[in-house]
């Protein structure tokens, strides 16, 4: 019987970095393959923020946690390699929900077949959940219209990249907020914003103030953190905010407060939080308003891939220390 690796979420984390010390690495045999159901070998495995949330023992939370025990939860990519369903061929290439594991067993609930001819990691970075969350954020609640100034943080990340690009093809003036010089370069001088503040420099407010000399209409906000402040006070009139992430407080065990809500009134503005998995059954309304932006080539991304399955284990801090440079994927 041959048989194949998963990882399992054993610990919960508390606080510091994630660690194999949260997961146990397990070998497990060959499922076989019934009446309508196929098999995937997954090639390609996406590294998301939200698995903090998911490793966590909130059960109040938009999804529920990952029982302990049970494999990590994650979207992938993948090619059928046996088949026994009337829908599903081998060959066929699949992406959704499969987990941290080598294979995976479906009825094919969940998983929807991927027909683009681009590499994994380009749909992985694109047409999956960057894509999806920033078209969603982006134009349900950002609303953006030409000639607006747009602040997005986490710029250089794979959702704060799509955004500001959607909204800079849309005739915005968009400003990203990075942590780092080298990200600030990458999204002025390769993805064309118009300005970038570094969110670790020691004097933020005039540095945001000029950059955004007409104030800020629509901010997408990804991380929270010493910007957030800053951004709020520079809102205009019936200015929109979309909450999308708020990575600076995930490893907290206080998050930080939030700006006072008398602006929201004064200057009549719109916060909205939003989580995906309640536009999953937007997904096709979604792709046909992202797709003709990634046509006109207005749409570039770099990918950051580690190696190996178990890679996923440590892989995730990367998040927290910025040194991802786009979308985290791990190559199975
Ligand atoms: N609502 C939803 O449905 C949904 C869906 C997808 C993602 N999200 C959220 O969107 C955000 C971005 O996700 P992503 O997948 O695109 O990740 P990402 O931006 O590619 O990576 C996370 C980035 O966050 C920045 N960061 C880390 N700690 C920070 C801190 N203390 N203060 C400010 N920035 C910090 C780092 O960039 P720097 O080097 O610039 O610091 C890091 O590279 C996350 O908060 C995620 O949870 C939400």
């Amino acid at each position: 019987m041959t048989t194949y690796t998963a990882i399992n979420l054993i610990a919960r984390p508390t606080g510091g970095p994630i660690g194999p010390e949260l997961f146990d690495v397990v070998q497990l045999d060959m499922p076989t393959v019934g009446n309508g159901q196929f098999l995937v070998k997954q090639n390609h495995m996406s590294l998301d923020p939200a698995m903090f949330g998911w490793m966590s023992p909130d059960t109040e939370s938009y999804i529920p946690p990952v029982a302990l025990g049970d494999v990590m939860r994650s979207s992938g990519i993948g090619e059928i390699v046996e088949s026994n369903h009337p829908d599903f061929n081998v060959g066929d290439r699949v992406m959704g929900m499969m987990g941290w594991k080598e294979y995976h067993l479906s009825d094919g609930t969940g998983l929807n077949k991927v027909s683009a001819p681009l590499p994994d990691e380009a749909i992985l970075s694109v047409f999956a959940l960057p894509g999806l969350t920033a078209t969603q954020g982006l134009y349900s609640i950002g609303k953006p219209q030409k000639g607006e100034t747009l602040v997005v943080s986490g710029a250089a990340g794979s959702v704060g990249s799509i955004v500001g690009q959607l909204a800079k093809a849309d005739g915005l003036t968009v400003i990203g907020v990075v942590g780092s010089d080298e990200k600030a370069d990458w999204v002025i001088n390769e993805l064309g914003f118009d300005g970038a503040v570094n969110y670790k420099s020691a004097n933020l407010p005039e540095e945001l103030a000029k950059l955004t000399p007409r104030g800020v209409d629509v901010y997408f906000e990804n991380t929270g953190g010493p910007i957030q402040h800053h951004v709020f006070d520079r809102m205009n009139a019936h200015g929109r905010i979309a909450v999308c992430g708020l990575i600076a407080d995930y490893p907290k065990q206080t998050p930080d407060l939030g700006p006072n809500w008398i602006p929201i009134i004064k200057k009549r503005l719109t916060v909205q939080g939003f989580t995906m998995p309640d536009h999953f059954g937007e997904i096709p309304a979604l792709l046909e308003k992202l797709t003709p932006y990634v046509m006109a080539g207005k749409i570039k991304h770099r990918a950051h891939v580690l190696d190996g399955l178990p890679s996923a284990m440590t892989g995730l801090n990367l998040f927290f220390t910025g040194k991802n440079k786009g979308k985290l994927i791990v190559k199975i």
